[in-house]
């Protein structure tokens, strides 16, 4: 088995391969056919491919606005979500901003088996307006970027392959839920993700999108500030993965440059050697919301 730093730690939305979309349909270009990498921890599970490709299915067919049917999980995933929380609990205690810990105290999400994006998005809705809505994978980074400024959220519902817990190369449900849907139980963090979104709406060129993009990538996936002169994530890459919240001391730490950030190139196969790291909470939301509200 190739071990994570042979291979993608994270893609996520702003950094995806380009996908293929039927235009043809209103909602393709949320959607893509399920198609692993043979190097996927799940490429040689056929029964892990046909549950990816019946949760892809409820993506598929999903109407927005409408309930998310749940997914079938099995006792093996949710053992995949107790092994994460396992170790994320400790790990959020050392690693977290109070802001975080508030938000998982508030949404009081199960630690013994997977909620569903439903019930989820049910208690995020109530708290910030934001609701999430199935996607069958990696989207387009405007579409992802722009459905934020309608608060929706575009989110995987499969669960990582249980060979590898801790790890995942895409976005999965437990990096949708416990970094972004718990972070958006933030109304400050739901506000700077709206921003996000209304900021790309404005943006035409594909240059200044991709600036938006790295933007995103290292605040709201990747961003860290200080806490007691302790150095605390607030991103969601960072706060879904124990072993990212311990990789992010030994990265260079640089201010909270917004212009910077916007030129800094990322490496999506690798633990994050630069990061950008505000002196407070109020100091990155202050310095964000108006960057992104004056941004043209
Ligand atoms: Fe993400």
């Amino acid at each position: 088995m190739t071990t994570p730093t042979d291979q993608a730690l994270l893609l996520d939305h702003v950094d995806m391969r380009i996908v293929a979309a039927d235009i043809t349909d209103a909602t393709a270009d949320r959607n893509t056919i399920v198609q692993l990498d043979p190097d996927h921890p799940g490429f040689r599970d056929p029964e892990y491919r046909a549950r990816r490709n019946r949760i892809a299915q409820i993506a598929l067919e999903y109407k927005p606005g409408a309930l998310i049917p749940d997914a079938p999980y099995t006792e093996e995933e949710h053992e995949v979500w107790r092994t994460i929380w396992e170790a994320l609990t400790f790990a959020h205690q050392q690693h977290a901003c109070r802001e975080y810990l508030e938000c998982v105290k508030r949404l009081e999400l199960p630690h013994d088996r997977i909620p569903q994006l439903r019930e989820v998005s049910e208690k995020v809705e109530t708290i910030s307006g934001f609701r999430l809505e199935p996607v069958a994978g990696l989207v387009e980074p405007r579409v992802f970027l722009e459905s934020l400024a309608e608060g929706v959220f575009l989110s995987t519902q499969y669960i990582r392959h249980h060979s590898t817990p801790l790890y995942t190369p895409e976005p999965d449900v437990a990096h949708e839920i416990i970094g972004h849907a718990v972070t958006l139980a933030s109304p400050r963090l739901a506000e700077l993700n709206r921003l996000v979104g209304r900021a790309v709406k404005r943006t035409i060129s594909a240059g200044a999108l991709e600036r938006l993009a790295r933007l995103y990538w290292f605040t709201i996936e990747f961003g860290v500030l200080r806490e007691d002169d302790k150095l605390k994530a607030y991103g969601t890459g960072l706060l879904s993965s124990a072993g990212e919240l311990e990789a992010m001391h030994n990265a260079e730490l640089r201010p909270l440059d917004l212009e910077a950030a916007s030129r800094q190139d990322f490496n999506p196969t690798d633990f994050q050697p630069v990061l950008f790291c505000a002196n407070s909470f109020d100091e990155m939301y202050e310095t964000l919301k108006h960057y992104l509200l004056r941004w043209e």
